[in-house]
């Protein structure tokens, strides 16, 4: 049978949040995780869903794509199909064709993991990489140290202090109040935790959210940051290890972020933290 692609419905976003869990898995590369949608859904969960793409064969779903932005579609698939012809030059169709509504004309990219065969197919449609991103992972097996200043995790009534610090940690922020309650609104939000660390003066100096997949999966951090009139104090490294450390109580096999190369900062405090960076990846990106 033909591969199908659809917009799903918001009450089509469940199934969607479930093959992303099913499919995360220790040793494969930086992928689309539920965490992202997650972490999406601070727009509302119909806009997540008019956000999703989604492939099937036989109604089996074989791929989720995201729209993170007009112009850059965050895509995984089924472990077992990444190196499937008929699913590659599907996507591979779909997402150079503008008509089919899932990437506009123009200036575009696409993440996908490393080891799918569309990252071989597109730049045969003229497709480049882009610029390059490290990912870093941090195992789950021995306990996390001690982080070393106060950490709260954050409930709905708290939910504006960590707003406020993530506003303040990301240049040009739009995050809210109301944002944060629509994150928490979201279905992945079930396995997910947000943490605000204080300083000694009582002061709520950075902020993260957790995304676990469920036991045994790997986890992530999405996202990080450290008011930006507290930075190089350590708090940066203390919220990660706060991180690490909820996300083994959610049962995760370990932590795992993606951050552009460029970010040495970023890369810094995860490896301070005791992050390994991996292999750079990159987006494939067309015009
Ligand atoms: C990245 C960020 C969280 C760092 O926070 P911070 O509190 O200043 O970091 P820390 O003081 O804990 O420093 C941790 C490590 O990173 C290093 N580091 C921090 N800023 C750095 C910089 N600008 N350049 C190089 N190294 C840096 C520190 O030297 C330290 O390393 P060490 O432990 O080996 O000495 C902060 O700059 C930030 O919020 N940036 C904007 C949001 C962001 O990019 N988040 C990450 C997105 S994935």
């Amino acid at each position: 049978m033909a591969i199908m692609m659809e917009v799903p419905g918001a009450d089509g976003l469940g199934e969607a949040v479930d093959a992303l869990r099913r499919w995360q898995q220790d040793g494969s590369p930086w992928q689309l995780h539920p965490g992202d949608l997650g972490w999406f859904w601070r727009s509302g969960a119909e806009a997540t869903a008019a956000a999703l793409r989604i492939w099937r064969r036989d109604g089996r779903i074989l791929a989720v794509g995201l729209l993170d932005g007009a112009d850059l579609l965050r895509l995984t698939t089924a472990p077992d199909v990444r190196q499937d012809e008929e699913l590659a030059r599907r996507l591979t169709e779909d997402v150079i064709t503008p008509e089919r509504g899932v990437l506009p004309a123009g200036k575009v990219a696409i993440e996908a993991p490393k080891d799918a065969l569309l990252q071989d197919l597109l730049p045969e449609h003229g497709w480049r990489l882009d610029e390059p991103w490290t990912p870093l992972r941090l195992d789950l097996t021995e306990p996390v140290q001690d982080p070393g200043v106060r950490i709260e995790v954050i409930g709905a009534e708290q939910g504006h202090v960590h707003a406020a610090v993530l506003r303040a940690s990301f240049d040009k922020s739009a995050f809210t109040t109301e944002r944060w309650h629509a994150v928490a609104s979201g279905l992945p939000y079930a396995d997910a935790r947000s943490l605000v660390a204080y300083d000694d003066r009582g002061d709520a100096v950075a902020a993260v959210t957790v995304w676990s997949a469920g036991e045994g999966k790997p986890g992530i951090l999405e996202p990080m940051g450290v008011h930006r009139d507290h930075r190089g104090h350590g708090y940066g490294r203390a919220i990660t290890i706060a991180a690490a450390a909820a996300l083994r109580e959610l049962g995760s096999s370990s932590a795992a972020v993606n951050t552009p190369s460029s970010n040495v900062a970023a890369v810094a405090t995860y490896r301070s933290a005791g992050f390994e960076a991996l292999a750079e990846n990159r987006d494939l990106a067309r015009g």
